[in-house]
Parts: C-alpha cells; sequence; structure tokens
C-alpha cells in the first residue's frame, strides 16, 4: 500500500482524509531520505516528490500553470487533432467520459474546448493526484470554469462503464488512452517524472476489454489514443484515424456528433 508522508502537524486532518478515501497508510518524513518516489502532502497540495540525496523530480498535477497553462492558451483550439477526434465543433460540445484519465492533461483540454468530462481512474496514487489538482484549480479566475465541467470517479472503467438504455442519459463520447507496454508512444527520452508515473501504473495489459465496453456505452463514438504505429486497441480496426507527430486517435464511429434532438 503506498504511503503518504504529511509534511506539517497542521495539514494531518487533511492527510487523514486522503489516507481513508485511497487506503494509504502513513509514512514518515525520514522516508524521504530514500531514494524512489514518496506521495506527500505540503501546504501546495499532494505530489509525488523524488527522495534521497539526488532527489529533485516532482510530479504534481497543476491545471493553472505550466504545460496545462501553454496548451490552453497556444494549443491550437478545434483545430487540435484531439478535437476533431472527439467531434467537437463551434455549435457541441459532445460530453465525454475519459475511462483512463491517468493525471487529467486530455480531459482538462477536452474541458477546455468547452466539453462536460467526467475522468475515471483506477490507481489510487494518480486518481489523488488529479483529485487535489482538480480541487486546487476550483476557483481559479482562469481556470475554475473549466476545471468545474470536469468531475473525477475513483476506479475501474470496467465497472464504472455500464451501458444505461435512454439515449439521453449515455456519454457522447468514451475517450480511451490505456498504457502501452514498452516505449509506450514510442518515446524512448521520457522524463523523470513521467517516468515515476509509468513504473506507478505500469501497463494496462486490460485495456483491450475496455473497448467493448466502450462501445456499448457511448452514443455517438468512442476514440482511443495510440502511439502513432501502435496496432488498434484490441486490433479492432477503427472507421477512421487522425495520425499526429507521435500520436494516432482512432475514431469508432456509432452515429454523428450532435445534440440528440438533431439525430
Ligand atoms: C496513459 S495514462 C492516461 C493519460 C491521460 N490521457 C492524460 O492525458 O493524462 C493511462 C491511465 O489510465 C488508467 N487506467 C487504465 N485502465 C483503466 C481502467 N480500466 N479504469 C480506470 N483507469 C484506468 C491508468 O491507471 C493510467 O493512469
Amino acid at each position: 500500500m503506498p504511503e503518504l508522508i504529511c509534511l506539517n502537524a497542521d495539514l494531518q486532518p487533511a492527510a487523514r482524509q486522503w489516507c481513508e478515501t485511497y487506503g494509504f497508510s502513513y509514512g514518515s518524513k525520514a522516508d524521504l531520505q530514500q531514494p524512489g518516489f514518496h506521495l506527500v502532502l505540503g501546504f501546495d497540495g499532494l505530489s509525488l516528490q523524488e527522495g534521497g540525496k539526488k532527489g529533485k523530480a516532482r510530479v504534481q498535477v497543476d491545471f493553472t500553470a505550466g504545460a496545462a497553462a501553454h496548451r490552453r492558451k497556444f494549443g491550437g483550439g478545434l483545430g487540435q487533432d484531439i478535437a476533431k477526434a472527439v467531434g467537437i465543433s463551434s455549435g457541441y460540445k459532445p460530453s465525454v467520459i475519459d475511462a483512463t484519465a491517468g493525471l487529467g492533461r486530455d480531459s482538462f483540454v477536452l474541458a477546455t474546448l468547452g466539453c462536460t468530462v467526467q475522468a475515471h481512474e483506477r490507481q489510487p496514487v494518480v486518481s489523488a493526484l488529479l483529485q487535489d489538482g482538480l480541487q486546487r484549480a476550483m476557483g481559479d479566475p482562469e481556470v475554475g470554469d473549466i476545471v468545474a465541467r470536469m468531475s473525477l470517479k475513483f476506479g475501474s472503467s470496467h465497472e464504472l462503464l455500464v451501458p444505461v438504455e435512454r439515449p439521453q442519459d449515455k456519454p457522447d463520447v468514451v475517450y480511451l488512452d490505456p498504457m502501452f507496454g514498452e516505449d509506450a508512444k514510442g518515446s524512448a527520452q521520457v522524463k523523470k517524472d513521467m517516468q515515476a508515473f509509468r513504473s506507478l501504473v505500469g501497463p494496462d495489459l486490460d485495456a483491450d476489454d475496455l473497448l467493448d465496453r466502450a462501445l456499448s456505452v457511448a452514443r455517438c463514438r468512442v476514440v482511443v489514443k495510440r502511439g502513432r504505429k501502435a496496432a488498434p486497441l484490441a486490433d479492432r480496426a477503427p472507421s477512421y484515424s487522425l495520425t499526429g507527430k507521435s500520436n494516432r486517435f482512432d475514431v469508432y464511429a456509432l452515429s454523428k456528433v450532435a445534440p440528440l434532438e438533431n439525430v
């Protein structure tokens, strides 16, 4: 069970809450001297921090700054492949279940483009980091409205994706981005913080099963993000693909992405 290291006694109630929600046990500050990555609660929120003498790398979800802010301002809006793959238009912003949310980068891009996004994450540390990032961004003058369109469920999409009868209760789109096995997404140069994320999550070996489940749940389409040259999920050919520099979006079309009354 992962341990949570609390840096200040004033944060003990919050630490207890995280431990109860995610089943973490308590670690001690001395553990930070040990190499490897540790889950740490400080006044600036939850983070994964590298311990030991050389340790400097840190993973934290921050939607207000860094790469997320840059992509929000300069990412290319509806011209981005992810927007086209999901079927976002100026007239309609589909509802999306991001069934493999990770640290929520894609969810945040989709919410920035106007979609409502329900994110699912099953890895406890990753889910906690994402929940913490969402909580800190709530009320932020620049991204508060965006994260208000995002919600998070801690659990596996194998259980959380449940088919429903009524079309109005279905998500328009189910989005999948499972972790590959070795050399995920074809990048050999994975930064240290991303290496930490990878070693935490490991390959999503059961990802193929998610495709059928997603197809039984979505109203309009399922979108799967893959490495540029990777085989399609479950070896099932998509309706079509959008291929970028390092990624590919495989689209499994069910119906036009449009409001229900227009279909
Ligand atoms: C490659 S990462 C996703 C990255 C994400 N798209 C982003 O933009 O940050 C895959 C994530 O999906 C999660 N995952 C895989 N299978 C899942 C499932 N069945 N239910 C919920 N989460 C799952 C893994 O724990 C991992 O955090």
